[in-house]
């Protein structure tokens, strides 16, 4: 790595200014430390561990199946890693749903354990008292509101929300509703352009939007998706800036076949032998650290 990191944090008043300023606020997903440092050495101000998780890194059809665990797991990997962005972890499917008392402890483990400078829950009226319980402890909380994965199953799947007049209606309650509880931000996932814009108007914290257009404060994209990792996944709302999926594949394939032809590893990858030494100097360094095990001596 030869880039320079800034070390100043970004905290949640930095990223409240700017939509005072009417700066944009660039937002990604991050699972392990590698993507992070590379994310964070780009300069994103947001850094999110998304539930995602569980489709990208575990393979699932969906969100639910993810922990805490999961999650306080892949918290540590990325805040380790981070020395300038905001770190977001997301709160699981039913670790805030239970009761509050839940939601507080589990919020305060994403904090100890995933390093979180924040955390994030879904969910409209129906959580405001979550979130006011968890700022409540000290903790800030990003909403997310419109399409929510964590509903797959009563939203039908994932499904564009708030088209009618009606679902219009109840997103924009939801969103006042998070910001009234105490929420510093909010994501607008899946949901009409022209809606986020009203919202994203109406609202004094910040707005991040997915699916939801270009007249929210900030944008969020799961990493994978911008980088083009699974080619056969190109949904609307994602714009690919790199098509890494096509590179992996076309580097993996040199790989097997320099291996199935023998011409990797090359010189320049492999050890030498140590020089030959007279007997009599070989015989007094004897036991002295110079085993096979030693690849120093290259
Ligand atoms: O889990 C996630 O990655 C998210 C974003 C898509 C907003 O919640």
């Amino acid at each position: 790595m030869t880039d320079k990191k800034p070390h100043k944090s970004v905290t949640i008043l930095d990223l409240q200014k700017m939509k005072l300023e009417a700066r944009k606020i660039t937002m990604l997903t991050a699972y392990d430390a590698t993507f992070a440092r590379l994310l964070d050495s780009s300069g994103v101000d947001v850094i999110l561990v998304g539930d995602s998780l569980g489709m990208v890194v575990q393979g699932k059809q969906n969100t639910l199946s993810v922990t805490v665990d999961h999650m306080a797991y892949h918290g540590a990997a990325v805040s380790a890693a981070v020395s300038h962005a905001h770190v977001t972890v997301d709160m699981p499917f039913m670790s805030y749903h239970a009761s509050v008392e839940d939601a507080v402890r589990n919020a305060g483990r994403l904090v100890q354990e995933g390093g979180a400078h924040s955390v994030k829950l879904e969910g409209g009226k129906e959580r405001a008292e979550t979130i006011s319980a968890i700022v409540n402890a000290q903790i800030p909380v990003m909403g997310h509101v419109g399409l929510t994965p964590q509903s797959f199953h009563v939203q039908g799947g994932f499904r564009v929300q708030g088209r009618s007049d009606e679902a219009a209606r109840r997103v924009r309650e939801d969103a006042l509703a998070v910001q009234e509880a105490g929420a510093w931000c909010i994501v607008l996932e899946g949901i009409p352009a022209a809606l986020a814009r009203e919202i994203s108007e109406e609202l004094t914290i910040p707005t991040i939007g997915i699916g939801a257009g270009n007249g929210c404060d900030g944008q969020v994209l799961v990493v994978y998706d911008l980088l083009g990792m699974d080619e056969d996944f190109q949904p609307k709302f994602v714009r690919r800036y790199a098509e890494v999926g096509r590179l992996v594949r076309r580097a993996v394939g040199n790989y097997i076949e320099e291996v199935r032809c023998g011409s990797f590893p090359g010189e320049e990858n492999s050890f030498k032998r140590a020089p030959a030494r007279p007997k009599r100097v070989a015989a007094a360094s004897a036991g002295a650290g110079y085993g096979p095990g030693d690849t120093s001596a290259a």
